[in-house]
């Protein structure tokens, strides 16, 4: 039946129908079929991801069809994401390489990134960042690129996960990022910044088990945090303040372990940014807040072990 298929939008289209019929989940880096179809389609057909869309009318050959079609087969049936098999996944306007020993970009903080943070940095003077559990690099590297007076640090306790980030730094030409091997801080004795982004693993253990197959080819590390999410992220409340100017802030993506935070710790005042699509699970949070309520985050983060 693909006889009929003539056209790159022919393709696209097709592609998009297919991936809906099987049900794919989508959201790594795209949120729907027409987009992930139509990233597939110009990679296989080696055109750039803006292509006019007057190519969409010019015909494809027998071999670029079955090379479509391919990819294709193996987003649907292995259910590999969008972005692994491109290669490319596109986070703050720059295209970083993707594969499997690192998640897919996709944090929201992408956005905060492109409008300068503000306005929680409210013209605060950043010299020196950090993005802790930076993965592919994407947060770091993003930072870095729009400010490139920012001395930016970008750290992960995944060796494959620096590789990546490593050629991402060389790929986007980010001279003024420093890529470092840490469990979290313990790597950074001494070092200090006026801002830390971090999105840390914040799944629950429960969720982790039940997600799609797509989340099965990303590292579990980047995933999985305890039964309520929050492993990671109570240990960095509770070590950010050694490693933040006393007027730096902490930005934090949770997503949907929001909930057990606030319960948790109530009193801790927490902004929870506004995205264009709404809260999205991010807050930022002031270094003398943290200071202020450090008992209590202390308590409940080496309970974790
Ligand atoms: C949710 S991913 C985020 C990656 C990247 N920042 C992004 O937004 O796409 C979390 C990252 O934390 C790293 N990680 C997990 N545990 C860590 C730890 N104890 N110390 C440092 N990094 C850790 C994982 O290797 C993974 O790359």
């Amino acid at each position: 039946m693909t006889a009929e298929l003539t056209t790159i939008i022919d393709l696209i289209r097709y592609g998009a129908s297919r991936f809906n019929a099987a049900g794919l989940t989508f959201g790594h880096s795209y949120d729907n079929a027409l987009d992930e179809a139509t990233q597939l389609t110009l990679h296989a057909l080696h055109m750039p991801h803006d292509l006019s869309p007057v190519y969409g009318q010019a015909r494809v050959t027998a071999e670029e069809k079955s090379d479509v079609l391919a990819l294709f087969a193996r987003r649907i049936n292995e259910r590999i994401p969008a972005a692994y098999l491109a290669g490319e996944a596109w986070f703050a306007g720059l295209s970083f390489k993707s594969d499997a020993r690192a998640l897919v970009p996709r944090s929201p903080i992408a956005e905060l990134i492109e409008r300068g943070f503000e306005p929680w940095l409210g013209g605060r003077e950043v010299l020196r960042a950090l993005d802790l559990c930076t993965g592919s690099g994407c947060i770091g590297i993003a930072m870095a690129h729009y400010n490139p007076d920012w001395h930016v640090d970008g750290v992960d306790l995944s060796d494959d996960a620096l590789a990546l980030a490593r050629e991402n730094k060389v790929r986007l030409h980010a001279d003024n990022v420093r890529l470092l091997k840490s469990d979290l801080f313990s790597g950074l004795q001494g070092e200090h910044y006026q801002l830390i982004v971090t999105n840390p693993p914040y799944v629950t253990n429960a969720e982790t088990d039940a997600l799609p197959k797509e989340y099965s080819y990303e590292p579990q590390l980047g995933l999985r945090a305890g039964n309520d999410g929050l492993d990671l992220a109570l240990k960095i409340l509770r070590d950010a303040p050694l490693h933040l100017d006393r007027e730096g802030l902490l930005i934090c993506e949770v997503g949907e372990a929001e909930k057990a935070l606030v319960e948790l710790l109530p009193e801790l005042p927490l902004a929870w940014v506004e995205f264009k699509v709404g809260q999205m699970g991010v807050f930022v949070a002031e270094c003398a807040d943290l200071v202020e309520h450090n008992a209590r985050i202390r308590e409940l983060a080496d309970a974790r072990g």
